[in-house]
């Protein structure tokens, strides 16, 4: 059986996956691991971006590494074959409706963000996007010609109480462990979708997590205050797309996108996915200058929450720290190193 199962896919998740094997071979000799085509990689083998297969393989894992996907070789694919879709499949396919984005500012990069060192200066926001729903997955959607001309295209988004409230819980619950705090964020002034979400979150919240403190914002807003006072946040709860824009930004107040890990994670017991934020970045991929620490520290996150060895997480972490302060930076953090020579530093420190 397989422990971990990397996905490298495609641009430069092939040369951040290979660092992560790297760490994991030495961090932890005893785990199976394998790896599979995937994305725009397995849409050329196989002429499909998620084979059978490999979702088969992913389930019956215990932790699942993807590298990235998508880059404009397959910009002309049908959207239901593109890299893209093979991601949402595997998300759905597994069921890890619950992302935790953490965006934590390591102290020796507090100087590497775009923004002032006193604004960003021991952050630690932990933001849990909806992963499985809303205007990602609704129905109906798609492009149809009309016949006056022109054409109109549909997204929907849609939500459930059902849906709301289990990822709501992983918020209420990782909050406990943490500052105690959830800051909800929807567009209820303008959406419907919105109105359930801020009233189901706030019965939760009455209901179960009492003791937590629940903030509700716009999520507009919550874009406009992450600039601001980012240091406000501990846990954000928020749906599918305002997640994936949101996390984005949270990133870059740490620095770099090419540092911010990911899990997804579903049912209790369920193999977990692990992804770093970042994309494929086609403009640099090929070329061994990639900061794999996202895709390093998406493993930490596998070991702590999917493969039960926390013990070896906390080294992970400890070895990362370590290897900035000794000065360790790959270009999108203003230094010099190439990928490998990134995996060495932290190898090195481990
Ligand atoms: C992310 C990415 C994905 C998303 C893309 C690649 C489908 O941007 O994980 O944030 O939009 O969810
Ligand atoms: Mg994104």
């Amino acid at each position: 059986m397989t422990d971990l199962l990397l996905l490298p896919g495609d641009g430069i998740g092939p040369e951040v996956t290979a660092e992560v094997r790297r760490v994991a071979e030495r961090l932890c000799p005893d785990l199976t691991l394998d790896e599979r085509p995937f994305g725009g990689k397995s849409y050329d083998i196989a002429g499909s971006p998620l084979t059978e297969e490999t979702l088969a393989e992913a389930k019956a894992a215990k932790a699942v590494l993807m590298g990235a996907v998508g880059g404009p070789k397959w910009a002309s694919v049908p959207r239901d074959k593109r890299p893209e879709a093979g991601l949402l499949g595997l998300r759905a396919g597994m069921g890890v409706f619950a992302n935790l984005r953490p965006a934590l500012c390591f102290q020796p990069l507090a100087d590497a963000s775009t923004l002032k060192r006193e604004v960003v200066e021991g952050l630690d926001i932990m933001i849990v996007r909806e992963l499985t729903g809303g205007i990602y997955f609704g129905s109906p959607r798609g492009i149809e010609v009309l016949t006056a001309g022109g054409k109109r295209a549909v997204d929907t988004q849609v939500y459930t109480t059902a849906e709301i409230e289990r990822v709501g819980r992983v918020a209420f619950e990782l909050a406990r462990g943490r500052r105690n705090k959830v800051t909800s964020c929807e567009k209820s002034n303008v959406m419907d979708s919105g109105l359930l979400w801020r009233e189901v979150v706030t019965e939760l919240h009455k209901a179960e997590y009492a003791d937590v403190t629940l903030e509700h914002m716009l999520a507009d807003n919550a874009a406009m205050q992450l600039v601001k006072n980012p240091r406000q946040f501990d846990v954000i709860l928020t749906d599918n797309l305002f997640g994936d824009i949101l996390s984005d930004e949270a990133a870059q107040l740490t620095g770099s996108l090419g540092m911010l890990p990911s899990a997804a994670l579903g049912a209790p017991g369920a193999p977990g996915l692990y992804e770093p934020i970042h994309g494929s970045a086609p403009d640099i991929a090929g070329q061994g200058v990639a900061n794999p620490l996202a895709a390093i520290l998406s493993f930490e996150m596998a070991l702590r929450w999917s493969l039960g060895r926390a013990d070896l997480a906390d080294r992970l972490f400890a070895a990362v720290n370590r290897a900035l302060e000794q000065g360790a930076r790959t270009p999108d953090l203003g230094g010099k190193l190439g990928t490998r020579e990134m995996g060495d530093a932290v190898l090195a420190a481990l």
